[in-house]
């Protein structure tokens, strides 16, 4: 399916790509792909069965034998399940990101990830939410965009969001984890967060969600999709 068009969304957390990229799927009506879940639950099923996130031969296994279903629901969320169980909220935690952080830095995961994200490359075409949609899993995508936004602004996105949600989280740890979680996604030998030369880069610091979604949609009408 190599012709399959693919548009690739990377840039790091709450810099508003998985928004970005939900909205562009359902008015494209293309696959979503989300390429952090897989990390999430790479990271989740390792504290199930036991593994350490350091030890990277058992980590690798349970990526390459990784029993993960996504389903659409008629709401258009979609629900992640592993061996049968949804596990959607679970890999959503502060825990389940520093996991899923911690084994994308391995490069035999990241390998043993790359076909089965290639995989959802279907027709009429493919949304991918992650980091290295654009550099590593996708390269010869027709459109890229690179969303990125202050730590101190993601910080603050994410910390309303839980406050809403009635957890009690402080600012300043939220930060702290957002600037480790940033300089570990970048520093790592393999597919490091870093735009695609050819990526549209677009700063959501100081620009509403709604801003950025029309100017990704000009970008994808001038392609002609
Ligand atoms: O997008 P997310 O927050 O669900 O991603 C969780 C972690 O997974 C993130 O810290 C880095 C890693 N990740 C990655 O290395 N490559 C991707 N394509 C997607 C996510």
């Amino acid at each position: 399916m190599a012709q399959c068009p693919v548009i690739t969304v990377d840039g790091p957390s709450g810099a508003g790509k998985g928004t970005i990229s939900h909205l562009l799927s359902a008015a494209l009506g293309w696959h979503f792909l989300d390429s952090g879940a897989l990390y999430r639950v790479t990271g989740y099923a390792c504290v199930l069965e036991g593994v350490s996130w350091d030890d990277h031969p058992a980590v690798t296994e349970i990526a390459r034998r990784l029993d993960v279903t996504f389903t659409t629901c008629p709401s258009g969320e979609i629900r992640v399940a592993y061996q049968g169980v949804d596990v959607s909220r679970a890999i959503r935690t502060e825990q389940g990101g520093r996991g899923a952080s911690t084994v994308a830095a391995i490069p035999s995961v990241r390998e043993a990830l790359l076909a089965r994200q290639r995989q959802f490359r279907q027709p009429p075409g493919l949304v991918a939410d992650g980091r290295d949609m654009g550099t590593a899993v996708f390269p010869d995508a027709p459109l890229k965009f690179f969303l990125t936004a202050s730590a101190a602004e993601r910080a603050e996105r994410r910390y309303k969001q839980l406050i809403a949600k009635g957890e009690s989280v402080s600012l300043p740890r939220l930060l702290a984890d957002i600037q480790e979680r940033d300089a570990r996604d970048s520093s790592r030998a393999v597919s490091p967060l870093v735009p695609a030369e050819d990526a549209i880069v677009i700063d959501s610091t100081a620009t509403p969600i709604p801003e950025v979604f029309e100017r990704v949609m000009q970008a994808v009408r001038q392609q002609g999709y």
